[in-house]
């Protein structure tokens, strides 16, 4: 039984002591996270005020949005698995598909990302997903088994279950256009195929497959009535405690009822 992940992305936004804020009020709202993963991940600049605030024991589980490949050195501007695991982190995001179209991340660089995070014992979330252009062109299938193969490339069991996929079409986040479940769930199934591929049937029951994409605490449930679907990497709507709040709940009152 795969515990279902839903993992707020912060993105660019709250400075520490609006995390602090957040962070209060969110813990005051949810104090049980019973039966599911709940995941923050401030800016690299509130990661430290966040754990603080949740304290060593919170249900809570705190990420980053990225990481730098090395553990140390002349690298300006980075910032390392290391310092990551030394602030409390338990996960850290790579490949989020804005890193990938403005910042350059490719597929060799993710594949470092993940080795880097598993070195470290932070948890990957790997994402992948496809353009419009692709989906229209019919390239889904082409471009995500290519992110996948690259990314997880060589990483053997038991740390490929360790690793976390993020499901994100590239036309779904912050557009307000979130893929419908029937759009979600052949691809989900098509990942799955991808990963037991690369290390075998047990390991690709195990990796969860969260879907990312404008999901919000309006259309969360849609996606948890498939179990294909383990859990979700939502942007905007993780960013006011009582939404965020309010999507939690409704995830852990969802089950699947489909395959
Ligand atoms: P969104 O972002 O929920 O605002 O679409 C999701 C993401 O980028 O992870």
């Amino acid at each position: 039984m795969r515990t279902r992940f839903i993992v707020g992305n912060w993105k660019m936004n709250k400075t520490a002591s609006e995390a602090v804020a957040f962070v209060r009020e969110l813990t005051r709202q949810v104090t049980d996270c019973s039966g599911i993963q709940v995941g923050l991940t401030p800016p690299f600049t509130a990661l430290h005020a966040v754990r603080e605030t949740l304290g060593p024991a919170s249900t809570f589980l705190l990420g980053a949005q990225n990481l730098y490949w090395e553990d140390t050195g002349a690298f300006t501007g980075e910032i390392s698995g290391a310092m990551l695991k030394d602030l409390g982190c338990q996960f850290v995001l790579v490949g989020h598909s804005e890193r990938r179209q403005q910042f350059g991340d490719q597929d060799a660089w993710t594949h470092k990302k993940v080795l880097a995070a598993i070195r470290q014992g932070l948890q990957p979330i790997l994402c992948v997903g496809e353009t419009l252009q692709d989906r229209d062109s019919g390239q889904t299938d082409v471009v995500i088994q290519r992110q996948l193969r690259a990314g997880l490339a060589g990483i053997g069991t038991p740390a490929l279950e360790a690793v976390t996929i993020a499901y994100e079409p590239v036309w779904a986040i912050g557009t307000g256009r979130a893929a419908s479940t029937e759009q979600a769930v052949p691809v989900h199934r098509m990942i799955r195929r991808t990963i037991s591929e690369l290390g075998g049937s047990d390991t690709g029951r195990r990796v969860r497959i969260l879907y990312g994409g404008s999901v919000t605490q309006k259309n969360i449930a849609d996606f948890l009535v498939s179990e294909e679907i383990d859990g979700a990497l939502v942007g905007g709507a993780c960013l006011e405690p009582t939404s965020f709040a309010t999507l939690i709940q409704v995830a852990i009152g969802s089950h699947p009822t489909t395959a």
